[in-house]
């Protein structure tokens, strides 16, 4: 569980790396990064066009043109039984040789009151943010950790991708936060389960903050103001920089990655029985965090009572944004303003 500082433990030049959400945001970003580190890289989303433009970008970012090599494979990762069948191709596109690192970044978040919004927006965003993971994370593990499957002392890496909301959960992200707490139980479990196979396999889990990629503008249409109002001053990163910043924890060997200081926090406020990067750190800035709160929580509060006296009942001043969405919906959260 413990990272060391010295060694590389994603050393990348070579292998091959399936990266769900790769044609936009965070994905796309990665996909270059690992392309710049020498590996051979599959790109999975739904959008081809998108997928052909990240394609020559990988090409442009290669350490070694020549050799490397790069795919993309369309599929909706929120569809049952997605996964299975695209690894198939995936192994046989590289050669019938097992993948190497297979990181879930596909994903998307749809702002509103989880009361005033219909429960399916609830169950679409658990298809996309959770499923889409969790179908992936089945389907490589069976393969990675079948009995026939080698024993190699070279691990394979399976990365989820979650969000600090699943360390802070915060007003306007209901029905996306859940999916995201559900990855963090799920890594968390398997990050255990491994232990009991004799196949090399580590799963680690990143919590980016804001990113400004094309998904945050989306989710950006539908955010209710008081959420906008609690995450005031957050800064936001770029794609490249989270990307990197995940990558750095992920050649650290930590398991759980945050990728800006606000994360930091969340994290070491809410270890519980995670696994932990560095026990020393983790540990004392774990009795820090709670003094914090102490200030912290009792302002996001305040900020949010204070905005329900002025506005009255969500009701009245939630359908305005909602209208302005509907322009720029994407299918994949379609879902009308009420069951
Ligand atoms: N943006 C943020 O502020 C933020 C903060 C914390 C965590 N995150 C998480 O970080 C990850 C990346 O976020 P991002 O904002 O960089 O994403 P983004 O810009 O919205 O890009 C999302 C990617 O996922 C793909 N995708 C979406 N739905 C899909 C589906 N049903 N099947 C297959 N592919 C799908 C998209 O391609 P197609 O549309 O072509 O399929 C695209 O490549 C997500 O998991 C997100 O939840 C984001």
């Amino acid at each position: 569980m413990g990272a060391s500082w010295s060694k590389n433990h994603l050393p990348l030049d070579g292998k091959t790396v399936l990266i769900t959400g790769a044609s936009d945001g965070m994905g796309r970003a990665a996909a270059r990064l690992v392309a710049s580190k020498g590996a051979n890289v599959i790109l999975v989303a739904r959008s081809v066009e998108k997928l052909e433009a990240a394609l020559v970008e990988l090409k442009a970012a290669a350490l070694r043109p020549d050799t490397q090599r790069f795919h993309y494979l369309t599929t909706d990762v929120s569809k049952p039984d997605y996964a299975a069948p695209l690894l198939a191709s995936a192994v046989a596109w590289n050669d019938d040789k097992p993948l190497d690192v297979v990181w879930c970044v596909a994903g998307t978040s749809r702002p509103d009151f989880w009361i005033e919004a219909p429960l399916s927006l609830t169950r679409t965003q658990m298809d996309i943010n959770f499923w889409g993971s969790a179908e992936m994370a089945h389907a490589i593990l069976r393969l990675w950790c079948g009995a026939d499957a080698p024993v190699v002392p070279e691990p394979k890496h399976l990365i989820f991708t979650s969000s600090v909301l699943a360390l802070f959960p915060c007003i306007g992200y209901g029905p996306y936060n859940p999916a995201k707490g559900a990855l963090r139980a799920l890594a968390d479990t398997l990050a255990q389960e491994l232990e009991v196979y004799p196949q090399n396999v580590k799963v680690h889990i990143i919590y980016p903050a804001s990113i400004g990629s094309p998904g945050f503008a989306r989710e950006n249409m539908t955010k209710p103001e008081i959420t906008r109002i609690i995450e005031e001053g957050d800064p936001v990163s770029t794609p490249d920089a989270v990307a990197s910043s995940a990558l750095r924890g992920l050649e650290s060997g930590d398991y759980a990655i945050t990728t800006a200081l606000l994360g930091h926090v969340f994290r070491w406020g809410s270890l519980g029985g995670s696994p932990r990067n560095n026990w020393l750190l983790d540990t004392l800035m774990a009795c820090l965090i709670p003094l914090i709160w102490i200030f912290a929580l009792p302002d996001v509060y305040g900020k949010i009572r204070k905005y329900a006296r002025s506005h009255g009942h969500p009701s009245t001043y939630r359908g305005k944004a909602i209208e302005g969405f509907a322009e720029h919906q994407d299918p994949a959260t379609d879902v009308g303003k009420s069951d």
